[in-house]
């Protein structure tokens, strides 16, 4: 066996599926129930304070012995605009309206990278999950090198062959094959770059000749069917997120689970919209209104998002969801609903 084929042994998990960090809709009883059932379970760090990440690390030791991963956002810290940002809000002021507020005077910078976030590596390093991954790039090499002396195993997500080799020059230990297919932010480095937009296969197989770390395929798999083809490729293991969203598991509110579950799952676009960054989910009012001819381009990420989150948290009390943020990948119309050790056990009887 290769040695990027390792993955398993290397973890200690059992299978070869990776439960996706997904913040705002992976919680510790998801995360836990995964790795129960003898995948990774993840956490979504990358929205939350140094001290929520502590509270949700340490629910998740309570409900599992086993390893599990905790993902951080890399960008670089937002650029603040004022012409942009204040364009941008006045040009979504009509939204705020049917939202039953008023526009904000400003916009926020609504959480912290990773890349400047000491608090949160202090809280790593304290509780120590058995993996780290990381997301929008990578951070600087003491704080790799920090996690690995504290017994890390540490994983970044690439989207291109350049990325990966980024990541393998950075002497993380695993590539995060993330293709244009996948729900949630796209994790480009730099989102400005020219992006060849690879199909998770095509991306697996052009890391299998360049590198021997193992890769972990993440990226429209939503069962056994994909996970043989994608380790078949030369993946190691697969990352499913859009697969576990409508588990009873999952922090997923009723608004985006009938999305899911209805015909509109079978329409989802990357958007700078929502968030300021390039991100895949469900079509609603928000990201056709925010990409309609003319419109101007949104603030920069996490900037919009404030934006969005304000629209939608007001919205959403009038039974309005037509601003959240449905993450979600082209594989959303084969998203099943059952709890999350069953869907396992299914995804790996149909993989054999
Ligand atoms: C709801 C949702 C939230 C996500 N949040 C994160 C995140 O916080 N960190 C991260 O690295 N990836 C995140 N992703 C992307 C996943 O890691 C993964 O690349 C993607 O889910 C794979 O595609 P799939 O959704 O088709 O399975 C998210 C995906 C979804 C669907």
């Amino acid at each position: 066996m290769s040695s990027r084929k390792k993955l398993p042994e290397q973890l200690g998990i059992a299978h070869p599926i990776v439960q996706a960090p997904m913040a705002g809709v992976s919680t510790p009883e998801l995360a836990a129930a995964i790795t129960n059932a003898g995948g990774l379970g993840s956490l979504g760090i990358g929205a939350s304070t140094a001290t929520q990440a502590r509270a949700m690390i340490e629910q998740t030791q309570a409900l599992t012995s086993g390893p599990f991963n905790v993902n951080v956002f890399c960008h670089q810290p937002a650029r603040r605009d004022a012409e942009v940002e204040a364009g941008w809000v006045k040009y979504l002021a009509p939204l705020f309206a049917e939202a039953g507020i008023g526009p904000p005077d400003s916009l926020s910078e609504i959480y912290t990278s990773f890349v400047e976030d000491d608090e949160t590596l202090q809280v790593l390093l304290e509780l120590k999950p058995a993996v780290v991954s990381f997301h929008f790039g990578i951070p600087s090499a003491d704080r790799i090198a920090a996690l690995q002396g504290a017994g890390v195993y540490t994983m970044a997500t690439a989207t291109s062959p350049r990325e990966a080799k980024e990541i393998e020059a950075a002497g993380i230990d695993a590539i995060v094959a993330q293709g244009i297919e996948a729900g949630g932010h796209r994790g480009i480095f730099d989102p400005e770059a020219t992006d060849e937009g690879l199909s998770t296969l095509m991306l697996v197989r052009l890391l299998a000749r360049q590198t021997t770390l193992p890769i972990i395929a993440a990226g429209g798999i939503m069962d056994g069917f994909g996970m043989k083809a994608a380790l078949a490729s030369g993946a190691a293991a697969v990352q499913l997120g859009t697969a576990f969203v409508l588990c009873p598991e999952s922090a997923a509110n009723e608004g985006y689970r009938d999305a899911l579950k209805s015909e509109r799952a079978a329409q989802t676009r990357l958007t700078k919209v929502l968030s300021g960054r390039p991100a895949r989910g469900i079509v609603n009012r928000l990201i056709s209104f925010g990409e309609a001819k003319d419109s101007p381009p949104p603030a920069d990420y996490p900037i919009a998002y404030d934006a969005a989150k304000r629209l939608n948290g007001a919205a959403s009390k009038l039974g309005n969801h037509e601003f959240a943020a449905q993450w979600a990948g082209q594989g959303a119309p084969l998203a099943r609903e059952l709890p999350a050790a069953d869907l396992m056990a299914l995804i790996l009887e149909e993989s054999v």
